[in-house]
Formats: C-alpha cells, structure tokens, sequence
C-alpha cells in the first residue's frame, strides 16, 4: 500500500508536471516554491519523494480518488484525474469538455474496428494524433493529461455492453493493440523507448480488475 501510494502521487507530479511546477513552484506563493519538489536541478524521483513526504496522511488518501483535491499549504492545485481517449479525445470524462474554441475533437472508429485492421502501424499514429489533440486541448484549460485509455479488456462474452470499446477476444492482438496506442498517446517512440523529453499526456490502461464484465444490466 505504502508503495502504491509513493507511485500513485509520484505520477502527479511526474506526470502532471504542468500542474505541479506552474502552480506550486511558479505561480505559487515564493514559500512554496522554495520545496525541493520545485527544484528543477533534484531528480524526478527525489522530488516525487519531497512532494509525498510533504503531505499529511488524511492529505495522501485525499488524492486517491479521480476529483483529487488541492493542497493550497504546499501550492498543490485540485486536479481531476479522468479524461478518455478511447479512440479520439472524448468529453465522456469529466476533466475534458468541449466548448466554442475547441468544438469537437477526431474520433476514429470504433477500437474493435481499427483493431481489426491488424496494422500496428495504423494504431500508433491513431495515438499520435490522439495525442496531439489532448495536449493542445490541456494546453487552452479544455482537457486533462491523463487519459483512461485504451480498455485493454480482452472481450470474452458478447453480453458485455462495452466490446466495441475493446480490441477484441484475442489476447495476443489486444496486448500489441494496447502497446502501440500507448506508444502513441505518450509519443515515447514506436519501439516503447523514450524519446527522453518526456511524455505530452499520460495513457492509464483499463481495466485491471473488477470492471463491468462482473455487472452489465443483469447479466452476473
Ligand atoms: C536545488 O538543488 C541543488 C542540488 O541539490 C542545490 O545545489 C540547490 O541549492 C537547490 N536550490 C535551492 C533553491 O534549494
Ligand atoms: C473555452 O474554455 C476555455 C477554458 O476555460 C476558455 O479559455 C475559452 O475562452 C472558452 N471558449 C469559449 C468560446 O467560450
Ligand atoms: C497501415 O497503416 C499505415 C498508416 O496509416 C498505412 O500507411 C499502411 O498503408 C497500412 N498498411 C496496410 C497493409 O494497409
Ligand atoms: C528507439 O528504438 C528504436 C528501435 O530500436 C531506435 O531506432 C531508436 O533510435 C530508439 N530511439 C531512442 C530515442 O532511443
Ligand atoms: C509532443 O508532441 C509533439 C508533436 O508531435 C512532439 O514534437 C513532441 O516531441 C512530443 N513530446 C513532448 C514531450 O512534447
């Protein structure tokens, strides 16, 4: 638990490190900037650690949930964690929405369909795109930097409501899908390497456990 929670607020500030160093370090009061988390020349790694070990324990499980709330005492603003780009940019979660300036944003096919087009190719640069989309819609206060995407669920029953949104039964296909996308959305690189200045959004793969296969309108 100790160590999924140093890694779960870590990621926010490795992650969202628009959030942490904009408001804590800049635009924050010149107390909070003086936290070793705001200082550029510290690893990321010892900086996640100051930035944890900042926080109360009621201050940690406040951010354990996607509507994560602001630390005003170390300059930490609320951040909402869930936005989706299952396959385009969507408003379907709460931290993106659309409005005049950005209306609408590209929505490629249904996954199970560009999955079965078989081209890795075709799903990298999905991601790219994708990727390009969310970074400008964070940069203009329209959308989030995390994206609960792909759904990497392997579609194992028909009466699951949610199979298009997958790449399909096959567990071999759904993984190369799952790498390619994410490659994409995170522009580290066909090949999954980095390209070492790190990521324009982050992707979060779903669903590891307890999704709505358990529970899809009476089916158990
Ligand atoms: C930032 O960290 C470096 C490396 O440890 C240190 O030399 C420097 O004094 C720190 N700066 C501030 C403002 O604390
Ligand atoms: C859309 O929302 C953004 C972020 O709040 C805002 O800056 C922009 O002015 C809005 N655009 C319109 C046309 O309302
Ligand atoms: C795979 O997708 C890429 C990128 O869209 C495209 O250039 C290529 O022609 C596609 N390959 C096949 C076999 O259709
Ligand atoms: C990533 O790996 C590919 C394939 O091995 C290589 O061609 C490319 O140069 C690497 N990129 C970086 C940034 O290391
Ligand atoms: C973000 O996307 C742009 C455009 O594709 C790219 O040039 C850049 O290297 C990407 N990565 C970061 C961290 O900005």
């Amino acid at each position: 638990m100790r160590t999924q929670l140093l890694l779960f607020l870590s990621l926010s500030l490795l992650i969202a490190p628009i959030d942490a160093q904009n408001h804590a370090c800049h635009k924050g009061s010149p107390q909070t900037s003086l936290f070793p988390f705001c200082n550029t020349s510290l690893t990321y790694e010892d900086r996640a650690k100051d930035s944890v070990s900042q926080l109360t324990l009621q201050e940690k499980v406040q951010q354990l949930v996607n509507a994560a709330v602001g630390i005003p005492r170390v300059g930490v603003p609320a951040y909402e964690w869930w936005s989706e780009a299952l396959h385009g940019v969507s408003n379907v979660g709460p931290g993106t929405r659309f409005n005049g300036t950005v209306p609408g944003a590209t929505s490629f096919p249904a996954v199970i369909l560009s999955a079965a087009s078989f081209n890795a190719t075709l799903w990298y640069k999905m991601g790219q795109v994708v990727s390009n989309e969310a970074r400008a819609m964070y940069d203009v206060g329209l959308a989030g930097l995390i994206y609960w995407s792909p759904n990497v669920n392997v579609f194992r029953d028909p009466r699951w409501g949610r199979g298009q949104e997958t790449p399909g039964e096959d567990p071999l296909l759904v993984s190369r899908y799952a790498v390619k996308y994410v490659c994409g959305l995170q522009e580290v690189g066909d090949a999954g390497n980095s390209t070492g200045d790190g990521l324009n959004v982050s992707s979060c793969c779903k669903h590891y456990t307890a999704y709505d296969l358990d529970s899809w309108k009476g089916v158990d």
